[in-house]
């Protein structure tokens, strides 16, 4: 009987911005191994689409004036083309605003319904009194009832992680108006997840992929499990059935659209998508490490729930760092994919090798420009690269071609030994062992071409010589096909220069441990080039700028309550008198008339104003500041100034000295 194709997945990413270094993480692997899975023959369908609904959206759409389809258009196209440009290739990108995602959402909802898996209950809601509006997900900010940390409406992003249902964040704040929000009544509908705690139990001990998303997934689970509320106020989304005022929370739909998008895959290439999610089904999902609860417990429950079968694997990958700092875009540590890399003329398959190499998929990648240098110049360009060129170019050279003579079976036997480590590297989900096997092999290589020295030999015995071109370039061979999934551009490159006319895309990888047949070859050519340290070094100073310019912006938007504001004592005060700080270019000493008595203050304003034009002056000071010596005067309290000439700040009225401002 023919096998069941494999359905592997990847995470939606929002259509809310730009594509960064972040997304990468998972769709990089999640394309080697769908490319590596076809070389050895599976059936493999690759499925992605965009997640168009929920407030990140709605949000951000509003933050730029255009409604959230415009958007979501706009970061669709966007992301459908860097996938393609960074050869992540989708078999089909659907979007889960589009009609077969809306049908099976419903369809889906419905059978809940039916099935008896879904209430209604009255949940106290944030509310806003300023905006007149519930507050949903992201539109309310808080601190997390769990740990504490800051956190938004539906997820405690930077403390444990872990899913807020509404109502619960602790001090909620309206995100658009900052107003401190109410708790109102609201009747909203609820998924019987506590039902499900068994099945999950069950479930997740079979559940195959990495063990990061099985663990966690079973440690939330034994914690016990709270009903889960799956209808927003909202009107951007899929509509819950029989209900105007209310549409599903984004995270029903949204993995909902896994199947949708096969659907859509199904109905344009003559398949049936029900072959691919039916029973015991072969579907993997590709996510990042912040989504697990979505994936293993919601997902799973849904399905079981409306009837459907669940997933087979979750593979779900660690986070990224940018310079040893958490990944984050409001701070500046970010990479983007298209203005930073590609635009830049960077190559795809760079990155997509330090992606995959630079740790194992379940920890966290740190990317530095200068790491990112050295592993591209040491083992790409100085391992593999120059391996294969060497060993083209003398084949070429001396012979014009691949010599007919047989190579030597010990290259087949460590070729053999490549490819068993690579397949089992691969199918325990650890693609850097699996990429560090493939470099292991070319190091092989290259070592074998510095101590054997064709290029001497060559004088001495021409025949010795020979044997070791042809054995190099049986190696090479096998590289490209085995870098392939990693190195897709490069690897076709070399495919070629190696002499073979078919196509590497149909190749399976038992070709790799095979002989080559004598067949001319042209001129080679360097595959990769060096990263020059000034390219880095620019690239680096752009990052540094980032961080900085967003540590500015951060403490122009950084808040303080109005309690924390009202505990300066800011005061209008009148200059009685002023003279210069001795041995000081800079300071001045003032008097200061605050109404109650008078002030002596020591003020850096020396370069900008004449002490005899501040007597008399109308000034404002913060009277409450904590007393200083500056230059062995003492000083107890500061005189408010804009910018780097210190231009003092006086009210626009006159008003008597000792006036509160507020
Ligand atoms: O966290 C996110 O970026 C979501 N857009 C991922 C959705 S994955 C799936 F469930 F659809
Ligand atoms: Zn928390």
């Amino acid at each position: 009987m023919k096998k069941q194709p494999i359905l592997v997945t990847c995470g939606l990413p929002y259509t809310n911005g730009p594509c960064h270094i972040g997304h990468l993480r998972t769709y990089v692997p999640a394309d080697f191994y769908v490319r590596y899975l076809r070389r050895t023959g599976e059936d493999v369908v690759f499925i992605c689409g965009s997640d168009n609904h929920g407030t990140p959206i709605v949000v951000s759409a509003e933050e730029a004036k255009i409604s959230p389809r415009e958007m979501s258009e706009r970061y669709h196209a966007h992301f459908a083309e860097t996938f393609r440009r960074m050869l992540v290739n989708f078999d089909h990108f659907g979007m889960t605003d589009d009609p077969t995602n809306h049908a099976r959402t419903q369809k889906i909802v419905r059978r809940l319904i039916e099935n008896g898996h879904v209430y209604s209950r009255v949940i106290q809601q944030s509310y806003c009194p300023q905006c007149q509006r519930f507050l949903p997900d992201r539109y309310v900010e808080g601190l997390c009832p769990h740990c504490g940390t800051p956190a938004r409406g539906d997820e405690c992003d930077q403390g444990c992680g872990r899913h807020l249902e509404p109502g619960e964040i602790r001090e909620p704040v309206c995100m658009v108006c900052k107003t401190k929000a109410e708790l109102r009544d609201q009747e909203h509908y609820f998924f019987r997840l506590s039902n499900f705690q068994d099945f999950l139990l069950g479930y997740l001990g079979g559940l195959q992929g990495t063990l990061n998303a099985r663990n966690y997934a079973l440690g939330w689970v034994r914690e016990g499990l709270r009903d889960w509320c799956i209808t927003r106020t909202l009107d951007w989304g899929v509509r819950f059935p029989g209900r105007d005022d209310l549409v599903v929370y984004v995270w029903v739909d949204a993995p909902i659209g896994y199947i949708s998008f096969t659907e859509e895959w199904a109905n344009k290439t003559g398949n049936d998508w029900q072959d691919l999610w039916c029973g015991e089904n072969r579907v993997t999902h590709f996510i990042g490490g912040d989504i697990i609860y979505h994936h293993c417990i919601f997902w799973p429950a849904l399905l079981r729930g409306a009837g459907y079968g669940t997933p087979h694997a979750i593979v779900a990958s660690g986070m990224v760092k940018v310079d040893d700092h958490k990944f984050s875009k409001s701070r500046g540590y970010v990479v983007w994919t298209n203005e930073d890399y590609l635009d830049r003329g960077l190559p795809a398959d760079y990155l997509r090798y330090y992606l995959l190499s630079y740790t194992n998929h379940t920890k966290d990648l740190n990317f530095s420009w200068k790491v990112f240098s050295e592993r591209i110049n040491n083992e790409l360009v100085n391992t593999l690269g120059n391996f294969v060129y060497r060993s083209l170019y003398f084949a070429h050279r001396e012979w014009g071609g691949v010599p007919g003579i047989p190579v030597r079976p010990e290259i087949l036997g460590r070729i053999q030994e490549a490819l068993t480590s690579v397949n089992m590297a691969v199918h325990q989900y650890d693609f850097k062992a699996a990429v560090d096997e493939m470099m292991a092999l070319a190091a092989y290589g290259n070592t074998y071409i510095q101590t054997n020295a064709p290029w001497k030999l060559v004088k001495t015995d021409r025949d010795a010589a020979c044997q070791v071109v042809k054995d190099c370039l049986v190696l090479v061979n096998a590289l490209a096909l085995l870098f392939e999934p990693v190195l897709p551009e490069k690897s076709r490159e070399i495919w070629a220069m190696v002499g073979n006319t078919e196509k590497i895309e149909g190749i399976t990888l038992d070709r790799a441990a095979q002989d080559l047949p004598a067949r001319p070859l042209p001129a080679p050519r360097p595959i990769f080039q060096k990263l020059e340290e000034s390219f880095i070094r620019e690239m680096d100073d752009i990052l540094q700028k980032r961080v900085k310019e967003a540590g500015e912006r951060s403490k122009v938007t950084e808040t303080v309550s109005i309690e924390e504001f009202s505990r300066l004592d800011i005061r209008t005060g009148r200059v009685i008198s002023a003279e210069p700080v001795p041995k000081s270019s800079k300071l001045l000493k003032l008097m200061v008339d605050i109404g109650t008595g008078t002030r002596q203050v020591v003020a850096g304003i020396a370069p900008f104003y004449r002490p005899e034009e501040l007597v008399g002056k109308n000034v404002v000071i913060v009277v409450n500041l904590q007393p200083a010596r500056i230059f062995g005067i003492e000083s107890r309290g500061m005189i408010l100034a804009a910018g780097d000439s210190a231009s003092l700040l006086s009210p626009s009225k006159d008003v008597p000295p000792g006036t509160k401002i507020r």
